[in-house]
């Protein structure tokens, strides 16, 4: 980290958000096999933390909530690992580092909780290696590393079409109060996009309506969980469902808790449920630990911002 008085330390501390998504909308898949979407997305605080450390090569290591670290990949296939290498090979850096990610985001949860960790990466490798890269740089090699990659570095409330990774800022007033129920297993997202599709055989499906949801768009600009709450929508939840058939009783305890909209996160399996404030989050947050219907249960305030060092 180069400090205020430029003086060069060997390592970088980065903090990266999950997100969730409050309304996907998706086409049919297109030759490349990715499915247009108008997604309108916000960052949680519900964090990665990212250590990068000088050093030889390009490794990782992986601590995990909730323990099961083992689930995540620590070879080249890590997508942390692909964000190094695409950055060094961007910026000429011969160097290498040790990145320690201590997850706090799902692993395969639909909270783009690995694509966090590609954006940290970048941002703390940027500082670490010191390559100059410019914001532009950056977002154009997230949007090479994966379609949520560049929320993640971005964060807040924004829009995304094309793959999702095509972003525009939304504006929202006020802090909106989360409860996820993170369910013991994961679910594939190509899988999810491909349910999506075999559920849709046969139906007349275009391309998204570009325009995000007008109600939606008003709840944030004025600050009102109660229209949010109203308005969240995704076109994967019925894919999930599908593929997950438990997550209906999931969502139903959510409904059941007065959850002011209850939604399946990106391509799921977490459940995301809205509450009227801090204390109705955590009742709500009871009901499904209670309920017995998630491995875990957290809660997490939105908007917050995208990947960020911390020291
Ligand atoms: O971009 P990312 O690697 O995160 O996407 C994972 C997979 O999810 C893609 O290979 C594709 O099968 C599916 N996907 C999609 N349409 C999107 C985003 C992802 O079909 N807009």
């Amino acid at each position: 980290m180069t400090s205020a008085l430029s003086i060069p330390t060997d390592w970088v501390r980065v903090r990266a958000p999950g997100k969730v998504n409050l309304s996907l909308r998706a086409g049919p898949p297109g030759p490349d096999g990715y499915h247009p979407v108008v997604t309108v997305y916000q960052a949680v605080s519900l964090y990665e933390d990212i250590v990068a450390t000088l050093d030889d090569g390009i490794t990782v290591s992986v601590t995990l909530a909730g323990g099961q670290a083992d689930t995540v990949p620590t070879d080249e296939s890590n997508l942390a690992v692909r964000a190094a290498r695409l950055l060094a090979d961007h910026a000429g850096i011969t160097d290498g580092a040790h990145l320690h990610i201590d997850k706090r985001v799902p692993v395969a949860g639909g909270m783009a909780g690995g694509s966090a960790d590609a954006a940290g990466t970048l941002v703390a490798l940027d500082e670490l290696w010191g390559t100059g890269a410019s914001r532009d740089d950056l977002l154009e090699l997230a949007a090479l590393l994966g379609a949520d990659v560049p929320f993640a570095l971005v964060g807040h409330t924004a829009v995304g079409t094309g793959r999702g990774d095509v972003l525009t800022p939304a504006m929202a007033v006020g802090e909106f109060h989360w409860v996820f129920a993170i369910a013991a297993e994961g679910l594939s997202t190509p899988e999810v996009f491909d349910t999506l599709d075999t559920l849709r055989a046969g139906d007349d499906v275009g391309p998204p309506d570009p325009e995000p949801d007008i109600d939606l768009m008003h709840a944030l600009r004025t600050g009102d969980p109660h229209g949010l709450g109203a308005a969240v929508h995704n076109d994967l939840q019925g894919a999930a469902v599908h593929l997950r058939p438990a997550l209906e009783r999931t969502i139903a305890t959510a409904h059941d808790a007065g959850a002011l909209g209850v939604v399946v996160s990106g391509s799921g399996p977490t459940v995301a449920a809205l509450g009227r404030n801090r204390a109705h989050a955590q009742v709500i947050a009871a009901s499904l630990t209670l309920a017995g219907v998630a491995e875990r249960v957290v809660t997490a305030t939105a908007p917050v911002p995208g990947a960020q060092l911390i020291c």
